[in-house]
């Protein structure tokens, strides 16, 4: 069974159809990309993937269940971390601020486990700040743990989203325009991170 299955999408916005019947599969650990210009309907497929958006017809199934309708905040439990194109970041917290509150929406200790800083709550809360440790290392954002995300280019702000998705273990993860705005070192810098990425976290 394909980790992410996608069946006949279709997107309708009023009058205009922005994806038009979109079918592929994803397996585990597989780097796939999805090309089209500007308009296509990347972003939107996207958002049906992440279930943001409900798309008109057709199904998507993630991990073997249906995830057409679902809210969203069920998605990051499930196994998919995901990028915005237009970055999607709280600017005036830090990075590390930022990277912690990815975990945060992942956490399985409960509100009131959390509420009232039981055990439970304070294990998850160590070792989110020891991963969230160690892909500031990975992503290369230990220099800039204490920034506010605001204060950054946008190429280490999307490294930044990058460790945030990142942090909630996801088996897929989504990146929208990864490469999008970067300069040209940055963009062969994404190619290695990707690799290693991948080497490191056993995703698609
Ligand atoms: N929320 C929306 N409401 C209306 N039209 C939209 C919306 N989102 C996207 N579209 C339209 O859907 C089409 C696909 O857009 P998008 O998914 O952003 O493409 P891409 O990411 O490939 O550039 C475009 O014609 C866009 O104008
Ligand atoms: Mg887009």
């Amino acid at each position: 069974m394909a980790l992410l299955e996608v069946r006949d999408v279709i997107v309708r916005f009023g009058g205009v159809t922005a994806v038009a019947g979109v079918s592929f599969e994803v397996e585990e650990r597989q780097i796939c990309g999805l090309i089209g210009p500007n308009g296509a309907g990347k972003t939107t497929l996207f958002n049906v993937i992440s279930g943001i958006y409900r798309p008109t017809s057709g199904e998507v199934r993630f991990a073997g269940q249906g995830t057409t309708g679902q809210p969203r905040h069920r998605m990051a439990p499930l196994g998919l971390g995901r990028t915005f194109q237009n970055l999607a970041l709280f600017r005036s917290m830090t990075v590390r601020e930022n990277v912690l509150a990815g975990a945060h929406a992942q956490g399985s200790a409960g509100f009131l486990a959390n509420a009232l800083r039981l055990p439970a709550a304070r294990r998850e809360e160590a070792a989110a700040e020891d991963h969230a440790r160690s892909l500031l290392a990975l992503l290369d954002l230990e220099a800039v743990a204490e920034v506010p995300v605001a204060a950054l280019p946008f190429g280490t702000q999307k490294r930044v989203e990058m460790a945030r998705a990142l942090i909630g273990k996801p088996k897929l993860l989504l990146l929208d325009e990864p490469a999008g705005g970067l300069n040209h070192g940055e963009v062969d810098g994404l190619a290695t991170l990707r690799r290693d990425i991948r080497r490191n976290f056993d995703l698609a």
